[in-house]
């Protein structure tokens, strides 16, 4: 069997189209040597930690890319500066409004500073079984419920582009005395060009973390914390990023994050950025023309509290249509080579940077127009869920698992409402056991069971398994997706905390 290094080496000469991230799309070829450039903290190339020359020179050039008022350079990803941001701002023990689509790191946070959390839902759009934004009503009554609430954290935009209205929900949250975290993870280009949303840091959002790698040319891990105004203690987040931070930190990862600053910079001039957008706009208007694949279009603004929506998420539902989203996956992977950046119940994401080509747009576009046609061929023939495309016979197969295994298309896939019996620092560390899914009901999970990507928890430790985790996780499995988290693989088993809890004896 080849080493990871001679595989990488393999996949880099194929064709295969990353539609996925990072957002360099593996097309930057100046001959860079990592090697060449993988140093530690010598004379004249300054310390992240305690930055004062090129570091601290750089991350000033970033800042006011950005129009933050600091602005620290992550090598640990948005993973470590939500949990920087997190832990700086919160005292352990206190409680903080998260939003429950917010992604794992922001879990691992509560845990780590023993936080109780309150929930805000997002609204859940139907149409494509995709989560919307955040409603700045329901967060003004959460905190009116809650005067003790000091810190909230919300994702703008979600993994499929969804933007919240921050301005809105900022007011709100400072009026109210408290700090707005936003995880802009997904949104390091907002602001690039007139079809993009603004970025939170501009709608008064106190902290913004943004990981670079995803939307922008530049390194896997490589992201940005940004601090704007004066609510947030900035030697507090200075002091998590020191602890979070290795100690190490990657002198490659550090000069991608500055490259990419200058090539978006450029881009925004030399008009690479007017290019994208116009590949954009045409892939969003032929892709019009599907009768069965429906391409997310920004008229989902102004419902489902969804306040912008990020153009360069390309969101495939199949949801009106007789497949499963990881066929068309699998199909476009398998016969197309064309690998996406995710699949869930009834969607896909096309993730596309501004170093994308005319040409992978063309294939995306070519293999979506086909699959929509074969699905038209389909319709006659009884076309159902139960099938999956054999990549051998290059055609859509019946599966051969029996009736239980089909997916309804009324099949919902909304994130279930948690109950919280226990906060997850008092849960994790108890007497546990596994229990099959089926005799998991109103039990308390000691574990985090999650899709990934998105690494969303539809229960976290502490958590009731309530029925509608396990519909979900069931719904999840008969979809063909992995599932993640539980330590017997694709949740056959849930590991539970061995003690009474309310539902356990019914
Ligand atoms: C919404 C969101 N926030 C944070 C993260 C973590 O980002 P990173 O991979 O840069 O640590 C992710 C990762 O996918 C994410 O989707």
């Amino acid at each position: 069997m080849s080493d990871l290094y001679e595989k990488l080496t393999q996949y880099s000469k194929i064709d295969w189209y990353p539609f996925h991230m990072p957002g360099h799309k593996r097309r930057i070829k100046d001959g860079i040597n990592p090697y060449l450039y993988d140093i530690t903290e010598i004379d004249g190339f300054d310390n992240l930690h305690e930055p004062e020359e090129i570091i601290k020179e750089e991350m000033k050039v970033a800042m006011q890319f950005y129009q933050s008022d600091a602005t620290y350079f992550l090598v640990n990803g948005s993973t470590c500066g939500l949990l920087s941001a997190i832990c700086a701002l919160t005292s352990k023990g206190e409680k903080i409004l998260v939003a429950r689509n917010c992604h794992k790191s922001v879990y691992h946070a509560i845990f780590l500073n023993e936080l109780q959390p309150i929930y805000i839902y997002p609204e859940y759009i139907d149409e494509f079984g995709i989560n919307g934004g955040i409603s700045p009503e329901v967060m003004r009554d959460i905190l009116d419920r809650n005067r003790d609430i000091h810190v909230v954290i919300i994702t703008s935009p979600t993994y499929e582009g969804v933007v919240s209205d921050i301005k809105t929900i900022a007011d709100i949250v400072h009026e109210r005395g408290a700090v707005l975290i936003v995880d802009e993870a997904h949104g390091a280009h907002f602001g690039m060009h007139e079809i993009f949303p603004v970025s939170a840091l501009r709608y008064g959002a106190d902290v913004v973390i943004q990981s670079v790698h995803k939307t922008l040319p530049s390194l896997t891990q490589t992201a940005l914390l940004h601090i704007k105004g004066d609510r947030a203690n900035l030697k507090e987040v200075e002091r998590y990023l020191h602890i979070y931070q290795t100690s190490s930190p990657s002198y490659v990862l550090l000069s991608s994050i500055t490259r990419c600053i200058k090539m978006a910079q450029e881009s925004m001039g030399n008009g690479l950025f007017d290019k994208y957008a116009a590949r954009l706009k045409n892939f969003y208007k032929q892709s019009e023309n599907f009768n069965n694949i429906q391409i997310i279009q920004d008229n989902i603004k102004g419902k489902n509290s969804v306040h912008h929506f990020d153009m360069s998420k390309i969101v495939i539902s199949v949801k009106n249509s007789n497949l499963t989203a990881k066929s068309v996956y699998q199909r476009l992977r398998n016969h197309y080579h064309l690998q996406l950046e995710m699949c869930a119940g009834d969607y896909m994401i096309a993730m596309t940077s501004f170093i994308d080509t005319d040409e992978g747009f063309e294939r995306l576009y070519k293999a979506l127009e086909e699959i929509d046609e074969s699905i038209n061929d389909m319709k006659h023939n009884n076309f159902d869920k139960d099938m999956f495309w054999h990549n051998d016979e290059k055609k859509f197969c019946k599966k051969n698992i029996g009736k239980e295994s089909g997916i309804e298309d009324n099949t919902i896939f909304r994130m279930p409402q948690a109950i919280v019996l226990k906060k997850t620092s008092d849960a994790i560390g108890l007497h546990t056991k596994m229990v099959e899914l089926k005799d998991a009901k109103g039990r308390m999970s000691a574990e985090y069971i999650y899709l990934y990507p998105p690494g969303i928890p539809v229960v976290a430790p502490g958590e009731m398994i309530t029925g509608e985790v396990i519909e979900l996780i069931k719904n999840y499995r008969r979809a063909g997706l992995d599932i993640h988290g539980t330590e017997v693989e694709n949740a056959q088993y849930i590991t539970i905390a061995d003690v009474y809890s309310p539902l356990s004896c019914r």
